[in-house]
């Protein structure tokens, strides 16, 4: 088995891209700012968004955090939402997700300005994705399709099977996955909760992408000789021997499933770190688009 490295992957992006903004400053431009707005405390959205946001100063970005209570209204986050898409030193932003039961997030997405949606979630995003134009690609299966290509993993004729179907990762992922290029050109199935028989379309496939949210949910027995596996989850269990009162997991058993696959991405330091490389690359792109 080897590593699907995504922290030494990413680190390279980051410094592709600091590299990138080096020049775009030496030649007096304007360097990339991106805005990430959160709504609440939630512990993981937390450090997922401080994360974003420190990413950005080390690649030498401007960035912005835009921080509301949990109890703020929808109106106030539509409104804050039309000041992003108004100011013209944003290059791009997110609404960090999940939002509080009260805010409608199809609501908040199609306020989003399509050419400043760095997460590619706004309708107009995923009907290019679907049409194969320019677009936006969601950050975390961009992030996987740039692993994959980084790591000369071959995919086309292969069989792909996409556990999971959520906006963010499944759905996108199985498009980009049946695109024709590379990485892409793979035969693709897409199971979720409702799929029969799940562990015999598992052990089918060549290459597994889980995202479903399930701790160490993929087991040995779903995993075939030799497969290639992408874990997509990272949950917070409670252990009492850590420091914080939780470890990570992911929604593959480590332990078991890297004794019989042929690449893995480990949890945390896999999918989680090229998630945030994409969306660097994503804001830089805005800007360069921007710009004309
Ligand atoms: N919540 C989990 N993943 C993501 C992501 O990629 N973007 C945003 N905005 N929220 C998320």
């Amino acid at each position: 088995m080897q590593l699907l490295d995504g922290k030494q992957t990413s680190e390279q992006i980051k410094q592709e891209i600091a590299q990138e903004v080096t020049r775009i400053r030496e030649a007096g431009g304007k360097v990339p700012h991106l805005a990430a707005v959160l709504v609440g405390s939630d512990g993981a959205s937390e450090t997922y968004v401080n994360n974003k946001v420190k990413s950005c100063e080390r690649v030498g970005f401007e960035s912005t955090l835009v921080r509301f209570d949990a109890d703020v209204s929808q109106q106030t986050l539509l409104d804050k939402i039309a000041e992003l898409n108004a100011d013209d030193s944003i290059d791009g932003y997110i609404v960090q997700l999940p939002l509080p039961d009260h805010i409608d997030e199809n609501t908040v997405t199609l306020a989003i300005d399509p050419d400043k949606d760095v997460d590619g979630f706004h309708p107009t995003n995923i009907g290019r994705l679907c049409l194969g134009m320019p677009t936006f690609i969601p950050a975390t299966p961009n992030g996987i399709m740039e692993l994959l290509r980084r790591h000369d993993i071959e995919t086309e004729g292969k069989h792909c099977v996409v556990v999971g179907r959520s906006n963010i990762v499944g759905t996108p992922m199985s498009l980009l996955m049946s695109r024709n290029s590379n990485p892409g050109n793979a035969t693709v199935t897409l199971v979720h909760s409702r799929t029969r028989d799940m562990e015999a379309i598992c052990r089918s496939a060549d290459i597994l992408v889980v995202a479903i949210g399930k701790a160490e949910f993929l087991g040995a027995d779903m995993v075939r000789e030799g497969a290639v596996v992408i874990d997509v989850g990272i949950t917070r269990l409670p252990d009492e021997s850590k420091k914080s009162g939780f470890r990570l997991a992911g929604d593959v058993d480590f332990a078991a499933v890297s004794e019989k696959c042929s690449w893995i991405t480990p949890v945390p330091g896999g999918v989680g770190p090229m998630t945030i490389a994409s969306l660097l690359q994503n804001t830089l792109k805005a800007r360069q688009f921007r710009q004309g």
